[in-house]
């Protein structure tokens, strides 16, 4: 097993990344969004090395990461065009991947020979220091196992990858907490593949155009042939069998008390997800916060799955969010990891019943 080590991203250690990412090997830092788990894009082998430590199934392509716009160009085949200027110049540095035509100096095993790559210029600083000491593209998907929650500390990054690579950059907690919105940019207008803290809204405010791909919150029927293969893999689920309840807050947590106090009857360890401020309306039952509003959600979601692992939770029941804004990453991200089972809660006609105890 190989010795991992955990270093901040302060000037020695970053020098050390850069040489291991040129010479062909892993290194896991810290983004924006989530960690990532890196490799020289340009290098076949580099990036097979990935796919191993991540146990990630070839045929899910990985994102290429540059530190500078002009970056972008030389990854393409033919030009970006003016679309993709645009939402370069409107949400790069940031959480934004966009889909292009591919260049052939690619490493084919990152594009799972797709003929298209993703290219996203992240914004944490020590992302960019490390893909400008590399002097290449960086390939890098989350730096979780296959299937497991995406990870927000260099913990979470340390749970799934001990042993498996040789140094993690420590950069704290990331910021946003959900993975990048991937836009595919090859028809006319901007398609979402998924859902980020760069919402549609805003691509819309920048393309005059944009448009929500169906598969983003609901399952893929049997054969159905996904625009991104990453929709069709089990995601970010947690070992519980999670359901998601939206509506009102009251109604909301009224059906989430008696769904949990029925299995506790059961003997089920169970577990709720919810905001701060809804806390009172749970009485003395075990609830893992996700913050004050819909970004702490985005931030707080993947580790309080993690978490919800840690305590051997058998049943999770969680809030759900308005399907806007970031609210859209949220519910895809808690959507998935609950098989697509949200339930609306309709709001009571009168009273304000309450299950606090
Ligand atoms: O925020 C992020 O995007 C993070 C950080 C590390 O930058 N990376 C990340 O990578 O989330 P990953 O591999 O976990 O997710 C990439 C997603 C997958 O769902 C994959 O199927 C999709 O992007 N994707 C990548 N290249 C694609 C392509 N050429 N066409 C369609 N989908 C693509
Ligand atoms: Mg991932």
């Amino acid at each position: 097993m190989m010795k991992t080590q955990v270093l901040s991203p302060t000037g020695e250690a970053l020098r050390r990344a850069a040489e291991l990412i040129r010479s062909g090997s892993v290194v896991a830092f810290p983004t924006e969004t989530v960690y990532g788990l890196g490799a020289n894009a340009l290098d076949d082998a580099a990036v097979d090395r990935i796919f191993e430590a991540k146990g990630r199934p070839g045929d899910n392509p990985l994102i290429v990461h540059i530190a500078e716009k002009e970056e972008l160009a030389s990854l393409v085949r033919g030009e970006p065009g003016p679309m993709a200027e645009r939402m370069a110049d409107a949400f790069w540095p940031g959480p934004l991947t966009m889909i292009l035509p591919c260049s052939p100096r690619i490493a084919p095993s990152v594009t799972a020979g797709l003929g298209t790559v993703g290219v996203r210029l992240p914004s944490h600083p020590a992302a960019r220091d490390l893909i400008r000491l590399s002097g290449v593209p960086i390939a890098a998907p989350s730096a979780n196992r296959s299937g497991r929650p995406s990870p927000t500390l260099a913990e979470h990054v340390a749970e799934d990858m001990d042993g498996r690579i040789p140094l993690i950059l420590d950069g704290g907690p990331c910021r946003v907490g959900l993975e990048s919105t991937v836009v595919d940019m090859t028809g006319e207008i901007p398609r979402i593949l998924r859902p980020g803290a760069v919402t549609p809204e805003q691509i819309r405010s920048v393309c005059g155009a944009g448009e929500v791909d169906p598969a983003v919150m609901r399952p893929l029927s049997e054969g159905e042939r996904p625009r991104s293969p990453g929709m069709k893999y089990r995601h970010y689920a947690p070992r519980a069998s999670l359901t998601i309840f939206t509506g009102s807050p009251g109604p909301v947590a009224e059906r989430i008390c008696r769904e949990y106090d029925a299995a506790v009857a059961r003997s089920r360890r169970a577990l709720i997800l919810a905001l701060t401020g809804h806390l009172p309306l749970y009485g003395d039952r075990e609830v893992l916060t996700m913050g004050p509003d819909e970004k702490g959600m985005a931030e707080a979601v993947f580790a309080r799955l993690r978490e919800a692992d840690a305590l051997n939770a058998e049943v999770l029941f969680s809030e759900g969010t308005e399907e806007t804004g970031i609210g859209l990453a949220v519910m895809n991200r808690l959507g998935r990891a609950a098989a697509f089972r949200i339930e609306r809660v309709p709001d009571r006609p009168e009273g304000t019943g309450t299950c606090g105890r």
